[in-house]
């Protein structure tokens, strides 16, 4: 089948060569896709987010499917446009409806979803401009830090952990007076959870679901998980703490009610659900909903999937994925991101990479790259991600920062200590 893939980043490239591994692809394109996607199928330049355009092409080129990477074409409601138009309907579109992506595009819906549905997340409520007065006296119950969370997207940058009570009320003032635009107009304030974070991602036909290999991201730019929050640096597969044990509350808890929960609401969903869950004292509790794949978790998770992505996709489309079998790869992988020097703060692009042909036991997912005149170049903060396989984690991570070392481009910055945290647990 020909298939279209939305996005550009290190998750779509990791996408692409899991769809392009598939005897079932005959023709793959990636809109807008980077440097890296190209060696697995055709870009196209039309961004994710332009309907209009991705619909002429999808006719034009008889694609038989759009998978979707980032949540933004999900939350503006691409999976609708397609459904609602009797000419595009007959195409699937891999990702929720535009109703059932305010999991992630309202951080209010989502907990009051998992509030109907009894899953467990941090107490909460949530305030707007009207209502200050009672976010103020909401906060004085609850102890410090203080969780403030924009409702609405804010490319990742819409939650705030203060440490004291004043700074809390103040931020709060700042985020319903217009700091993160419209998102903010909604403020989300929540009890502060403490414990170890983990992505687990579920695909689902809306009926029936697949839990794939549960990743672990690393999202400070320093060593020892110091500094600035980024995009993210690295991740690992499996995680050693989400056990059977852990997992197994994990289906109970959080997964069948969140699938039934969809059900119940006539949320229609065919795509992959990314649970940001926390593991409090081994109880697993909900941090936030995404209706996409994490990035770079992909990067982590696509290499141990070993059935057919391309089968399982068709499975989710058709409402029939009961029907097929996921194949784990047993082997660990580490992911590690090569990102531009002065990430994340301002940072230069146009400098050329080299050294990607040198790698061979490892494989390497472009994030923000570009070709000019010939040269691979980069484009973007988070630039190449090194993921490789291992017997042990530990393997994975070395293969890793060997193949890392063999890749250059001025200002180069990668960790060295992707997963190592969880050695110590
Ligand atoms: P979110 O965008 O909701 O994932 O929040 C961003 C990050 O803030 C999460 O990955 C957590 O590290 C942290 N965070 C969010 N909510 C809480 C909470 N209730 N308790 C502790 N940390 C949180
Ligand atoms: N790695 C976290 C995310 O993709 O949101």
């Amino acid at each position: 089948m020909n298939i279209l893939l939305l996005g550009s980043g290190g998750r779509e490239c990791a996408i692409a060569w899991k769809l392009a591994q598939s005897p079932r692809t005959d023709k793959l394109f990636v809109a807008p896709g980077n440097a890296g996607t190209k060696e697995y199928g055709e870009n196209v330049k039309i961004s994710a987010t332009d309907f209009d355009a991705i619909a002429d092409f999808a006719l034009q080129n008889k694609i038989d499917m759009v998978v979707v990477g980032p949540e933004d074409p999900l939350v503006k409601g691409i999976y609708d446009y397609f459904g609602n138009n009797s000419t595009l309907s007959h195409i699937p579109v891999i990702g929720p409806s535009k109703a059932a992506a305010q999991l992630e595009g309202s951080k209010d819906f989502a907990k009051a979803f998992m509030m109907r549905h009894n899953i467990p997340t941090a107490r909460y409520r949530s305030f707007t401009a009207a209502t200050i007065e009672d976010g103020y006296a909401f906060l004085e119950t609850l102890k410090a830090p203080y969780v403030l969370k924009a409702d609405g997207l804010a490319a990742g940058k819409g939650v705030l952990i203060l440490p004291t009570l004043d700074e809390a009320k103040s931020e709060l003032r700042a985020m319903l007076d217009g700091m993160f635009g419209e998102a903010g107009a909604t403020v989300v304030i929540e009890e502060f959870l403490s414990g170890i974070e983990c992505s687990v991602f579920v695909l689902t036909d809306g009926v029936s679901y697949k839990i794939l290999p549960v990743a672990k991201d690393y999202k400070r730019i320093g060593e020892g998980d110091t500094g600035l929050n980024t995009g993210g640096m690295g991740a690992v597969s499996p995680v050693p703490f989400a056990d059977e044990t852990f997992m197994q509350k994990v289906e109970q808890r959080i997964i069948i009610p969140t699938i039934e929960g969809l059900k119940a609401e006539n949320l229609d969903y065919k795509g992959f659900i990314f649970l940001g869950l926390i593991n409090v004292e081994g109880e697993p509790m909900v941090i936030e909903y995404n209706v996409r794949m994490g990035d770079p978790e992909t990067e982590a998770v696509m290499p141990r999937i070993a059935s057919d992505l391309v089968d399982l996709l068709e499975g989710v489309a058709t409402q029939t994925l009961a029907q097929h079998t996921l194949d784990i790869d047993s082997r660990a992988t580490v992911t590690i991101m090569l990102v531009s020097g002065g990430y994340p703060g301002s940072y230069e692009k146009g400098k050329v990479i080299t050294g990607l042909d040198k790698v061979e036991n490892s494989v390497v997912f472009h994030a923000g790259t570009a070709e000019k005149e010939g040269d691979i170049v980069t484009s973007g903060g988070r630039v190449i991600a090194v993921t490789s396989y291992g017997t042990t984690r530990k393997e994975a991570l070395e293969t890793s920062y060997q193949s890392a070392a063999l890749i250059n481009f001025e200002g180069k910055y990668n960790r060295r200590d992707i997963g190592n945290d969880l050695d110590k647990l």
